[in-house]
């Protein structure tokens, strides 16, 4: 077969079998060719719209305009979508309407100028992110409800518990002559169930409020944070002759009562746990780098250690220790085990993160990372 027909019959082949569809039309927008696979996706046989105005695979209001664009586009030469294409609906036979993926060619040939879409369907594309859609909001609903519940059902949980523990103390105070020594026990014991409860629905509101009670982001000297923590803390730090030794730290954009809230929670964490043996020691630092972020793109974080010489944890809890209410060292240590949940909660609350690394009995280290301009 000569070369030029065994081109011609291949191309012919491409035109035929291709999955996408492939639609040519004149400069005055008739239809001149039509492969079968475009032809399916419209519904309609070849010979329906040979000749036919390109507009009638097209939905209101792009039918109406269709030919005043050509027209435009002849006159000035602006193109709307020649060269690039973009995402836009077509018409079926029946009516229906499909999103495709259309992108349009303009070909020059011998004595006039033709136009070539190719048409890729993205029905199925458009459900996924429908679907992706209506997902990511049932889980924002589900999620603001939950919050919702959290603040609501501790809040409501006070009341009954305040009736407790009035009682309890009324009781104690005016009956404690008439119980047994047995049921003066058993009254202490509900009283103290009674405040570590009271505890833990305080730490649970602290928690829940933090996505309640937002302060906007504004601009934040780490060092002054870093200054007002240790005020605040003054006299941990010197029961415990613990130690902080800070680098000089950045500015960044973020919440300050909650950025407080994060260095306070993990400076008491490293003297709260520190070595029986050892003076407490805390060592902040702090470096800058340049990263992409989930969108992809180029954003300047913050990153700050906290490094202490405490008793430490084994690292097969790390997941557990950031979780509300968890401690791995039991009752020894006060606390309710809320610190690190509300450090996380901050921390990705700034399109952060909160990471832990430790060898147990040889020190914790916190390593925080924060964009330097978050939006809020
Ligand atoms: N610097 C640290 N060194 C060793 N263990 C730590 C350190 N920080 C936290 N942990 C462990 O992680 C657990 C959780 O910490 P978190 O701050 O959430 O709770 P907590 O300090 O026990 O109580 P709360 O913060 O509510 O007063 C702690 O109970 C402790 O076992
Ligand atoms: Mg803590």
């Amino acid at each position: 077969m000569p070369i030029e027909k065994e081109n011609a019959s291949k191309l012919r082949a491409i035109f035929d079998n291709a999955i996408d569809g492939i639609i040519t039309i004149d400069d005055r927008g008739k239809l001149e060719s039509i492969n079968p696979a475009a032809a399916k996706m419209f519904g309609y046989n070849n010979e329906d719209v040979y000749g036919q105005n390109i507009n009638m695979l097209m939905p209101e209001p792009y039918h109406s305009k269709h030919d005043r664009y050509m027209k435009n586009y002849h006159d000035t030469g602006e193109k709307k979508i020649i060269g690039i294409g973009r995402e836009v609906l077509g018409k079926r036979k029946d009516g229906t309407t499909f999103p495709f993926f259309l992108s349009v060619s303009e070909i020059q040939l011998e004595d006039r100028k033709i136009f070539a879409g190719i048409i890729h369907d993205i029905t199925e594309l458009k459900k996924a992110e429908e679907h992706i859609r209506e997902y990511a909001l049932k889980l924002e609903h589900s999620n603001s409800e939950l919050q919702d519940f959290a603040y609501i059902s501790s809040h409501d949980l006070q009341e009954p518990l305040r009736k407790i523990q009035a009682f309890g103390d009324r009781l104690m105070q005016k009956e404690s002559a008439n119980l047994s020594g047995e049921g003066v026990d058993h009254l202490q014991r509900i009283l103290n169930a009674a405040s570590r409860m009271q505890n833990l629905i305080n730490d649970l509101l602290r928690l829940s409020r933090l996505t309640s009670k937002l302060e906007p982001f504004i601009e934040i000297d780490l060092n002054e944070i870093l200054a007002h923590v240790k005020e605040d803390i003054e006299v941990l730090i010197e029961k415990n002759q613990a130690e902080i030794i800070a680098e000089e730290l950045p500015k960044i954009k973020a919440d300050p009562t909650q950025i407080r809230q994060l260095f306070q929670n993990l400076i008491s964490n490293s003297i709260k746990f520190s070595h029986p043996d050892k003076k407490p020691l805390i060592k902040i630092t702090s470096s800058i780098f340049e990263e992409e972020n989930y969108q992809g793109e180029k954003e300047i974080y913050v990153r700050i250690l906290f490094e202490d010489n405490g008793i430490g944890f084994d690292e097969k809890y790390l997941e557990k220790i950031f979780t509300v209410f968890q401690k791995l060292h039991g009752q020894k240590y006060e606390g309710s085990g809320i610190g690190l949940a509300i450090c996380k909660k901050i921390v990705s609350r700034h399109n952060g993160n909160i990471e832990a690394k430790s060898v147990l009995n040889n020190g914790a280290t916190f390593i925080v990372t924060l964009p330097a301009n978050p939006l809020n």
